[in-house]
C-alpha cells in the first residue's frame, strides 16, 4: 500500500540497470533506419545484452514474449517486434525497454524517427519529449503528484495534442509496477507528496489526434482514431538535490532524451 523510499544504494542498483537500459536504447537511435524489422531490433538488443548482468524485464512477463516493445506509428505502448514489420523512411517508433539487475528495476522509452519525418510527427516527439522534461522538472521533495501529471498534460493539450489515460507512470523499485499510478493528466496541489527516495518511471504518452485506445490485439494498444503516437520514459529519482534520472550516465545533461 505505501511508496517504498529507496536508500542511496539502492539507487545505484537501479542506476546499474538503467545504465543498461541506456545503452541499448542508445545504440538503437543510433541503429534505426528504413528497411529494418522491429524483430531486427529485438535481435540486436538481445545481443547486446548477452553476457551483462541482469535479466531484461519484460520478457516473460504475464507472458509477454520479447526483450523490448515496439509500437509503430499509431500503436502507442506494447507492440510486440515482428520479422513482418518492417520500418519505412517517414515511420516513428516507440521503443521500451526494461532490465532487472540484483533485484531493481529500470525502465525506459524513446520514440526514434525513421529516416526523414513529416514536421508534424517531429512536433508530436518534440512535444512528447519536451512533456518528459518538464515532468521531470516537478519531481522534487514536497511536489505532488498531481503537478507532475498537469505538467504534461497542459503542455501536451496547449500544443494541440491529446495525454493517453488508459497507461500511467509508475513507481518502480523491487517490482517493475510499484506504487504509485502517475497518470499524465491532473491537478496541481492534488495527490500523494513527492519524498526524498521515490522512484517513478515517468512515461508520457502522447496522441496527434484523440486520446481514446483501443487494443489491436492481446497487447499492442493503438489510437483508436489511427492519428501517430508517441511515448518517451524515463526511471526518476526524487532526491534531496532534485530530480535524477536513473536510466541515464550522470555525465549526460540536458534533455531528457
Ligand atoms: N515499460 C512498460 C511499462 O512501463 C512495461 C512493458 S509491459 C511488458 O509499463 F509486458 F511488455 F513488459
Ligand atoms: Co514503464
Amino acid at each position: 500500500m505505501a511508496i517504498h523510499l529507496r536508500s542511496a544504494e539502492e539507487l545505484e542498483k537501479m542506476h546499474r540497470a538503467g545504465l543498461i537500459v541506456w545503452d541499448v536504447l542508445n545504440a538503437l537511435r543510433q541503429l534505426v533506419k528504413p528497411g529494418l524489422s522491429t524483430m531486427d531490433l529485438e535481435k540486436f538488443a538481445e545481443q547486446k545484452i548477452a553476457g551483462l548482468p541482469g535479466q531484461p524485464a519484460f520478457k516473460g512477463y504475464r507472458g509477454y514474449p520479447c526483450v523490448l516493445c515496439t509500437s509503430v506509428n499509431s500503436e502507442i505502448v506494447h507492440g510486440i517486434p515482428s520479422p513482418k514489420c518492417t520500418l519505412r523512411a517517414g515511420d516513428i517508433v516507440s521503443v521500451d525497454f526494461g532490465m532487472v539487475v540484483d533485484g531493481y528495476y529500470a525502465d525506459s522509452a524513446v520514440t526514434i524517427p525513421v529516416g526523414s519525418i513529416a514536421p508534424e510527427l517531429q512536433k508530436l516527439l518534440d512535444v512528447t519529449r519536451e512533456g518528459l522534461d518538464r515532468a521531470i522538472d516537478k519531481m522534487r521533495v514536497g511536489n505532488r503528484l498531481g503537478d507532475v501529471g498537469h505538467a504534461v498534460q497542459s503542455w501536451v493539450e496547449q500544443n494541440g495534442f491529446s495525454v493517453v489515460r488508459e497507461f500511467v507512470g509508475h513507481g518502480i523499485g523491487t517490482k517493475m509496477h510499484d506504487e504509485p499510478n502517475l497518470p499524465n493528466y491532473g491537478e496541481p496541489g492534488r495527490g500523494a507528496r513527492l519524498q526524498e527516495g521515490m522512484v517513478i518511471a515517468v512515461e508520457p504518452m502522447v496522441n496527434a489526434g484523440k486520446p481514446a485506445v483501443r487494443m489491436r490485439d492481446e497487447w499492442t494498444a493503438e489510437t483508436a482514431d489511427g492519428s501517430p503516437s508517441a511515448h518517451f520514459e524515463h526511471t526518476v529519482a526524487v532526491t534531496a538535490s532534485g530530480p535524477w534520472i536513473l536510466t541515464r550516465p550522470r555525465d549526460v545533461t540536458g534533455p531528457s532524451w
